[in-house]
């Protein structure tokens, strides 16, 4: 985890360890210290210190009726929002997530407290097989797949490149892209004219990140695939899109994605100076996801609160 700078070595001068001093006090300040990352007693997403909004903000209108959707981290934060706005908008849904089943079995009831069916499916979409897995459940539960959201994510806060450890990077990179690849290479059998795949990307891909270099890296990545996979895939009648969110609030920052001095502040940066709820973020994954834009692909959308990043 994120070490910090430290001041005095043997040889430097009394002004130079007060300019170190001064710039690792800075640097705390900016992205914070490992160790005071918040760590909340509970897992579960409703036991946060304030409970995300993922609840859909409308009534449905058949938007997605009789479709099936894979939502990866379906689970909570964003992808929650996601599952409980597909469902309100008549999809059945096959939840992904990684180990936190307490929140899986509370999305699944969340879709079909809308009436719709649901499965959840433990995997970690950084494995190889794990795509052909996650497929195979969906087809036997579920029949077909015609929405395929690749949302799940993960992140480290380090203040330094060389905190970074090479373990945490290759994860990283499996889980946030390299995931993607796998599961589209494992759905795209399943997918005719009319399916669409979504993304998520991040606005720290546009704006860079100092204190997540390597979750950046990824976020560019998934945002150069997207790009990609819509020219490769536009032929067949798939598109291919993505969100770019910027600070939701999420399981993800307070509970180990960002040191607690920049959770309390979290979203201020922001033109509206405040961080995002899911459910502000989830019509952006609706809107690609179903024919409402159908001449849209190789695109991002950009629910960040005003930030302009011109891509
Ligand atoms: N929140 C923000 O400020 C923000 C901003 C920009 C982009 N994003 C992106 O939004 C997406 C969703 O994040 P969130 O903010 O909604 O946070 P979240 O609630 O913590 O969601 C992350 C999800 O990813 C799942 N996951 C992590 N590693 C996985 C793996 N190897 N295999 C399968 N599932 C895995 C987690 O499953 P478990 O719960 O089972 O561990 C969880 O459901 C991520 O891609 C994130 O990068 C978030």
């Amino acid at each position: 985890m994120a070490k910090q700078p430290k001041a005095g070595k043997v040889g430097e001068t009394a002004k130079e360890k007060k300019g170190k001093k001064r710039a690792a006090a800075k640097l705390a300040q900016e992205v914070g210290k490992a160790k005071s990352i918040a760590k909340p007693p509970s897992d579960r997403e409703a036991d946060l210190a304030r409970a995300p909004k993922w609840q859909p903000r409308y009534p449905g209108s058949g938007r997605l009726d009789g479709k099936v959707a894979i939502v990866t981290g379906g689970d909570s934060g964003i992808g929650r929002a996601v599952c409980a706005l597909f469902a309100r908008e008549g999809a059945d849904i096959a939840i992904v997530y990684l180990g936190n089943k307490g929140d899986a079995d509370d999305t699944a009831a969340i879709v079909e407290g809308e009436g719709r069916r649901a499965i959840t499916i433990k995997a970690d979409v950084g494995k190889v097989a794990a795509g052909d897995k996650i497929v195979a459940r969906t087809i036997e539960k579920l029949g077909r797949i015609d929405v395929l959201v690749n949302n799940a994510g993960e992140q480290h806060p380090a203040a330094d490149i060389r905190d970074i450890d090479p373990d945490q990077l290759q994860r990283t990179f499996a889980t946030n892209i390299f995931g993607m690849f796998y599961l589209v290479q494992a759905v795209l059998p399943h997918l005719g004219t009319g399916a669409a795949i979504v993304n998520c990307t991040s606005v720290t891909m546009y704006q860079g990140s100092k204190g997540l270099l390597d979750y950046s890296a990824t976020k560019g990545a998934i945002t150069a695939f997207t790009r990609s996979l819509s020219e490769n895939l536009v032929a067949k009648g798939i598109r291919v899109n993505a969100v770019a969110p910027g600070p939701i609030w999420t399981p993800l920052n307070p509970r180990g994605g960002a040191p607690a001095d920049k959770v309390a502040h979290f979203g201020e940066g922001t033109p509206m100076k405040r961080p995002g709820e899911p459910n502000e973020v989830a019509p952006a994954f609706l809107f690609l996801a179903c024919d409402d834009s159908s001449y849209m692909s190789g695109q991002v959308l950009h629910p960040n609160g005003g930030t302009i990043v011109n891509g």
